[in-house]
């Protein structure tokens, strides 16, 4: 079966996420950020996540060499950072008060949850590149998440 790049898009669009800001550092201690959805958890123990970074993408080196990374977690109040790290081009970090984590990696100064992670695995994704992290500190503040679905950011409508 043929696989239409438009229906699996959509169909995958079924399947509601979070979106995440993830940062890192390149060697001389510059920041790089990229807004994703593909963040998920792997195993309990140990405590390994893993999101897919775009073989296409600007900072696609720094991350694919990157040793550590920090995945932060978008609430609701941190909309306007989706597309601000989602666009090409420019300092994404202007104006933003950040803290460095373990490794140099920069934090966002607000946010759902942050996993600082070391990369444990890389593996080739197709048109993507999966790295696996293992968390080696978690904040957890706990705030109403984003919601990504079918395009469109949600916030929390009420539990089922
Ligand atoms: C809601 C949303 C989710 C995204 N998820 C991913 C993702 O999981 N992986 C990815 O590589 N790009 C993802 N992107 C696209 C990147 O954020 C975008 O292409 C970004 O500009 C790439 O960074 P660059 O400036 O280094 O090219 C997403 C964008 C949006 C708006």
């Amino acid at each position: 079966m043929n696989i239409d790049p438009t229906d699996f898009r959509r169909a995958l669009g079924c399947f509601p996420t979070g979106i995440a800001v993830v940062t890192t550092a390149d060697t001389d201690g510059t920041p790089a950020g990229i807004t994703v959805s593909s963040f998920n958890s792997v195993s309990l123990e140990p405590p390994l996540i893993l999101w897919s970074i775009d073989r296409t993408a600007a900072c696609f080196a720094v991350f694919a060499e990157a040793g550590h990374f920090a995945v932060n977690v978008l609430s609701r109040a941190e909309l306007p950072l989706v597309s601000r790290f989602a666009q090409p081009g420019g300092n994404k970090f202007a104006g933003l008060t950040l803290r460095r984590g373990i490794g140099g990696v920069p934090i966002l100064p607000d946010f759902a949850a942050c996993f600082q992670c070391s990369t444990e695995h890389r593996y080739d994704g197709g048109d993507h590149l999966i790295l696996v992290g293992r968390v080696l500190a978690l904040d957890d503040h706990d705030k109403d998440p984003l919601i990504y679905h079918r395009g469109l950011y949600h916030e929390r409508g009420g539990e089922l």
